[in-house]
């Protein structure tokens, strides 16, 4: 995203929590219109966009500068809108009940019906859905009545933010709007557990191993997902759970021609060469928009590889903005399994 116009922040009165109707008004709007609005949880501030809108998720990497397709928590306004997107295992329905709203994120299996873009979970088959309790942030869910996907509103390699300040400090400029409502109750992320073969912890956060516990038995979690140094430039687990998103077909990179049985995924107003032998063409973004070409990423890959085409050839992606999450995806989509 090229900078916007200058950022708003609707600011919290003396002391006060909720900055009123109104602001709630305005930041469902915001929203509902593809915006990035930054709210505050009861851990910390969010950066927030309409978890349907494959373009508006596409911006709000793009305003993070984050240089992978990080998946995103889904963030809803009760257990009702939760089962929408997800199933709940046994142990995810005693969590749910027990911390629900509050801050626990699930990471549970996502249902075929689940409205989530595909590039807010980065492809995989699994969702990470919370219910915040902070008043403002379900009274913007509830107003918006859609999911609304948000990571910690800081630029990519900084800290979490508590204060509206903190947030705009970061995001002056690239986002619509920030909603103040004075520093964050608990200052600290939520705890994450994958409930998904047997509970697994993810991510320490503001709920401790031991409140987990006595609702659910944990599971050791593979070396590779335990506690990582930074998890907000680490993907947790990707590499690691079973549902890593790999297509099926074998990605050749950097394609200037396709091959007989291969499938295309293009970039760019002109074809590779032999596009029309294809088995079947997809074009990323057809104006070279790096974040058109984001928003459209995962679903373009798993419809080329629902084609039945053996291998896809990409064409070559600028490693501009955007970009670079854009190939770093497609490397790793590319990567030679095990
Ligand atoms: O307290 C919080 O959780 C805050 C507030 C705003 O809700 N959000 C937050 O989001 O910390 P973020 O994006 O900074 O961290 C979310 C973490 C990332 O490390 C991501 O890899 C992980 O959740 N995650 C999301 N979806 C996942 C999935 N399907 N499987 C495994 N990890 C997932
Ligand atoms: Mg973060």
């Amino acid at each position: 995203m090229t900078a916007q116009a200058a950022t708003q922040v609707i600011e919290a009165g003396e002391g006060a929590i909720a900055p009123g109707a109104a602001a709630v008004e305005r930041a469902a709007h915001t929203l509902a219109a593809g915006g990035l609005v930054a709210f505050p949880t009861e851990t910390v501030y969010g950066l927030g966009a309409d978890a349907t809108n494959g373009a508006a998720v596409a911006r709000l990497y793009d305003a993070k500068g984050r240089p992978s397709f990080n998946p995103l928590i889904a963030h809803v306004a009760d257990a009702d809108a939760a089962r929408a997107l997800a199933h709940f295992p046994p142990g995810a329905k005693r969590l749910a009940s027990a911390f629900w709203p509050g801050p626990l994120t699930l990471v549970l299996p996502k249902l075929a019906q689940c409205r989530v873009a595909e590039l807010a979970t980065a492809g995989l088959d699994t969702i990470a859905v919370r219910v915040p309790s902070h008043p403002l942030a379900r009274a913007i869910l509830l107003a918006f009545g859609r999911p609304v996907v948000a990571p910690s509103a800081n630029r990519s390699g900084h800290v979490s933010p508590t204060t509206a300040q903190h947030v705009l400090a970061d995001l002056r400029g690239r986002i619509e709007l920030i909603v103040d409502g004075g520093p964050t109750p608990m200052g600290l992320e939520s705890t994450i557990v994958a409930c998904l073969d047997r509970p697994v912890l993810l991510r320490p956060g503001a709920l401790t191993r031991a409140d987990i516990e006595r609702e659910v038995a944990l599971a050791e979690a593979p070396p590779s997902v335990a506690s990582p140094a930074n998890v907000d430039e680490v993907p947790i687990a990707p590499g690691a759970l079973a549902s890593h998103y790999a297509p099926r077909a074998r990605l050749r990179l950097d394609a200037q021609r396709v091959e007989a049985h291969e499938a295309l995924l293009a970039f760019g107003p002109t074809p590779a060469a032999g596009a029309e032998r294809a088995a079947a063409v997809l074009n990323l973004s057809r104006h070279g928009d790096l974040i058109e070409a984001a928003a459209n990423l995962f679903s373009h890959l798993r419809a080329l590889d629902a084609s039945g085409a053996t291998a896809i050839a990409v064409m070559p992606v600028p490693r501009a903005g955007l970009g670079e999450a854009i190939n770093d995806r497609l490397e790793r989509a590319a990567a030679p399994r095990l």
